[in-house]
């Protein structure tokens, strides 16, 4: 009988080697490669079961010209809510296998429970992490199932196949790839070999069948999905589920999608009876209240395609301690720093010596380059203590000589402005040159330089 073997496989890439190194040689980073038993019999691959599991050897396929493949066809299944079809570019692709990743708590299984519930197919929900009970007590304070929703709580592959095979599910939902495992695998649930295999039998169940699959994938700590890196390699679609899990709002956002834009964004908010969509993200973070302080800027910002407003906060002070204090929230430290530089080199503003905190209302990360103005009009407001009016908002990236360049999608910004009741809107003088349409409501300032812009915001 033969002995088994180890090898070692790193948990980034999934290399794998018979010796132990402390540098990946694939990926090269240091202390990934692990130990893993491999067993000297020789064991059916993940594909081959799958396709076992399903009665079938497999299609056998040759090449195909491509102008014979008829790409029109492709039809999406449309999901119950707005947000998550927009994030998925228009629907489910049928064959599909989708990962949503995201930190514990934050809504993961609700999300999909809660899709389950709301199409009128037959869903199979898989879960390795709770008892029917428990699903059930979560179903119940969602709401009613529209079609045929089958739970199954099982981590087993092999018997999640053998039951796939009995239900005949139109979409398959595993909450979570993680607790799932192939018997023989000598590795326990969650190790990079489990993980691998398992979403590759899943992978080759979704292409055969045609039936979507959806995967449920944790996050480390560093904020990467749990398991190897290959595991984005595998799937179609990855959209990551992030919030602050002390605000109220989830934003839902796709990482890599072989069917449609990366751009997307999906805005939800948790309640009592699950995750609601927000239609309209401006109405959330803006709150208004506090608009007649100072140190408040509100920015026409874009994320994907979707406008929306939102506030930017600053707080500036002198500095308590020789070395000035810097930290941001939903912003980009270095971005900060930069345009402080800007403000004090072009605007003569002695804000060297002065602590700067800087916050984007509601948790959320922007990273549209737009918000820049409204940092620099925060900033200074808080500075000279003078509030900017609340019907007053802005868009414009600033450079480093203190010239406002242009920004994408100008018209639509102005739209969402305009639409949310704001009387002035600071732009780019080289945004509006093409602008074929002036709002009606709202009256539009061309700034070219950041001095004219504050003389505009402060006199
Ligand atoms: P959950 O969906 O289990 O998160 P994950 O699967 O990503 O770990 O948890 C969601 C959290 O939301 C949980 O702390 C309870 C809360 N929640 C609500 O506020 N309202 C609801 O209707 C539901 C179902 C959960
Ligand atoms: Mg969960």
């Amino acid at each position: 009988m033969a002995k088994d073997k180890t090898a070692f496989v790193c948990s980034e890439c999934g290399y794998d080697s018979p010796k132990w190194a402390g540098r990946c040689p694939s990926c090269g980073r240091w202390n990934t490669m692990k130990e893993f038993t491999v067993s000297a019999e020789p064991k059916p691959s993940a594909s081959t079961r799958a396709a076992a599991a399903l009665g079938g050897t497999g299609r056998q396929r040759g090449a195909v010209r491509l102008a014979a493949i008829d790409a029109a066809a492709e039809p999406r299944m449309a999901m119950p809510d707005a947000e998550l079809n927009r994030v998925l570019g228009g629907g489910l692709v049928p064959g599909s296998l989708t990962l949503i990743g995201g930190e514990p708590g934050i809504g993961k299984s609700t999300l999909l429970l809660q899709t389950a519930l709301a199409l009128g197919c037959r869903v199979l929900y898989v879960s390795g992490e709770e008892s029917e009970r428990q699903i059930k007590l979560r179903a119940d304070r969602i709401g009613t199932p529209r079609g045929d929703l089958m739970l199954l709580c099982e981590t087993r592959l092999d018997e999640i196949f053998a039951q796939i095979k009995q239900v005949q599910p139109d979409i398959v939902v595993v909450d979570s790839i993680q607790t799932i495992y192939l018997d023989g695998l000598e590795n326990s649930p969650g190790s990079v070999t489990q993980i691998r295999e398992c979403a590759a039998a899943l992978l080759k169940y979704a292409k055969e069948s045609g039936v979507p699959v959806l995967l449920v994938g944790h996050i480390t700590k560093d904020g990467t999905i749990a398991g190897p890196k290959i595991l984005e390699h595998i799937v179609d679609t990855v959209l990551q589920f992030e919030g602050d899990r002390h605000y109220l709002y989830r934003i839902l956002r796709s990482i890599k999608n072989r069917f449609g834009s990366t751009a997307e964004l999906g805005i939800y908010e948790m309640c009592g009876s699950g995750l609601r969509s927000v239609d309209n993200p401006s109405e959330l973070l803006l709150t208004r209240e506090n608009s007649e302080l100072s140190g408040t800027a509100v920015a026409a910002a874009l994320e994907g395609f979707r406008p929306f407003l939102i506030e930017t906060q600053a707080l500036v002070s002198s500095a308590a301690y020789g070395t000035p204090q810097r930290t941001v929230t939903g912003f980009d430290l270095r971005r900060l720093n930069m345009l402080l530089a800007v403000l004090e080199k072009r605007v003569g503003f002695k804000i060297m010596q002065k602590d700067v905190f800087l916050n984007i209302a509601g948790g959320l990360r922007v990273s549209d380059p737009a918000i820049d103005l409204s940092v620099i009009a925060a900033v200074l407001s808080s500075n000279v203590d003078t509030a900017i009016g609340s019907d007053v908002c802005m868009a414009g990236e600033v450079g480093l000589s203190g010239e406002i360049r242009p920004v994408t999608r100008i018209a639509q910004r102005i739209a969402e402005a305009e639409k949310l009741g704001f009387k002035r809107m600071l732009v780019p003088a080289g945004s509006i040159k093409g602008l074929e349409q002036q709002p009606r409501n709202m009256e539009l300032v061309p700034v070219a330089r950041v001095e004219e812009a504050l003389r505009q915001l402060f006199g």
